[in-house]
């Protein structure tokens, strides 16, 4: 489990195991805008301000995953306790 705070409308909301961020934020009223909710089209890329995203997707390329700054909501998760996205 971690949490993700979304930094413009304040919100922190609870990811546990088995349930990705994408679904979290909606199950919290925050729609995330998505297509293949498989990693692959970048539909759902976000900002990322704070903490490392896990990245498993198949959109971004090593280095930007790497640079840790843009992650995709509807696969990857966090390697922190906590991630603040800019949405
Ligand atoms: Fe396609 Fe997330 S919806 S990468």
């Amino acid at each position: 489990t971690f949490e993700v705070v979304l930094a413009r409308s304040g919100l922190t909301v609870r990811v546990p195991p088995g349930v990705t961020i994408a679904r979290a934020l909606a199950g919290a009223g925050i729609a995330v805008l998505m297509s293949c909710e498989q990693g692959i089209c970048g539909t759902c890329l976000t900002r990322v301000l704070a903490g490392r995203p896990d990245h498993r997707d198949q959109y971004l390329l090593d280095d930007e995953k790497a640079a840790g700054d843009r992650m995709t909501l509807c696969v990857s998760r966090s390697l922190d306790a906590r991630l603040v996205l800019d949405l």
